[in-house]
Order: structure tokens, then sequence, then C-alpha cells
């Protein structure tokens, strides 16, 4: 656990993406959002922790009415390139009553979302739609693009606004790089 201040500044080598970026990237997607889902049943999604900031901040900025749901899924992989999600906290919604929109923090190998949105395609939702904050398409194991990424990263470890290293950091108001020394 990690509780020293001085140790805390020390390992978050740079900032990546201000508070101000963000903002402006969020509202942007979020008045087109409004322009698109205005007048349906619309259900944002987000898979806890990581998204929480981004759900928080995204709905705010949304001019339709929206409904808000959380889920916890844990996602296990073979040696095939197949996997499992078992979904340990699930939303309440009748999903085929919603315009389903996953809000994500990031699009790291792909295989969590790429689970999750199977698992939710099943249960018919008028549509479904993945916006994540952040896209790592370097790093991505499993055939999966996310419908919309408001920015688009390197293969670095990043921090704040929600994404943690061992739970610390998430936070930060922005997203920063960790320092791994
Ligand atoms: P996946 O590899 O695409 O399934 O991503 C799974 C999860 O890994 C994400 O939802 C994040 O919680 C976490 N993750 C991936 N990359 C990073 C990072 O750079 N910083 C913090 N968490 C990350
Ligand atoms: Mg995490």
């Amino acid at each position: 656990m990690l509780t020293d201040a001085a140790e805390y500044q020390r390992k978050i080598k740079r900032v990546i993406l201000s508070e101000e970026e963000i903002q402006a990237k969020i509202a942007e997607s979020a008045k087109a959002m409004s322009e698109e889902y205005e007048g349906k049943p619309l259900l944002l999604v987000s898979i806890l922790n990581g998204a929480y900031v981004f759900m928080a901040d995204y709905c705010r900025a949304l001019s339709i009415p929206a409904e808000i749901s959380f889920m916890v899924a844990k996602s296990y992989y073979g040696t095939q390139s197949t996997g499992t999600v078992t979904i340990t906290k699930d939303i309440e919604q009748d999903i085929s009553q919603y315009h389903v929109v996953i809000l994500e923090d990031i699009v790291d190998t792909g295989r969590t979302l790429s689970l999750v949105v199977e698992k939710l395609k099943e249960r018919n939702p008028l549509s479904l739609k993945v916006v994540t904050l952040l896209d790592k398409p370097d790093r991505r194991l499993v055939d999966y693009q996310p419908d919309e990424a408001l920015f688009t990263i390197p293969d670095l470890f990043v921090i704040g606004y929600g994404l943690d290293y061992n739970e610390a950091f998430r936070n930060l108001p922005f997203i920063g790089e960790y320092n791994v020394e």
C-alpha cells in the first residue's frame, strides 16, 4: 500500500494528458452523443473500477437524459486466444429496452472489453457502442476495436483519472506516465 507522499510524487513521471485536454475531448464527444441519442432510451455502462471518473465527467457533459450503471467483470484466458468472463456485479436494467454505450477507461489487450461486449450483445440491446477514453492499439492481443477512442496513446503504463497502479493514483486529476524506476 502506497502511503508516502514523496514516493507518490516520484512515481508520477510526467503528465500525458492534462485535465483541460481531457475535459475538452469529453465535451466534444458528449455533444455528438447528445445529438445521436436524442429521444432514445440511453444507458451508460462502465466497468469498475477504472472508468468511474470518466463516467462521472462524461455523463455530466451530456445534454440529454441517460441512465447509468456499473459492472464488475473478471476475465480468464487459457492458452488459446479465447476467454471467458465472469460478471461479479451486473447491471440491473433489462438492456433490450435501451441503447447501450459502454464507457471504458482504456483498451489495452482488448480482452476484457471484447468479452463484455459479447456478453451484453446476447441480451439484445437496441444498440451497443463502446467509447473509450484511451486506446493503446500497440498492445492488442485480440481482434477488437472500440467504436470511439478519445485519445490514442503509445505503449506506456499510465495512471490517474481512474487508472491505477496497484490501486493507487486513481485520484490524480490528469493522466500521467507511471515511473517504473
Ligand atoms: P485489457 O487488457 O484491454 O483487457 O484491459 C484491461 C484493464 O487493464 C483495463 O480496463 C485497465 O484497468 C487495465 N490497464 C491496461 N493498461 C493500463 C495502463 O496503462 N494503466 C492502468 N491500467 C491499465
Ligand atoms: Mg486496473
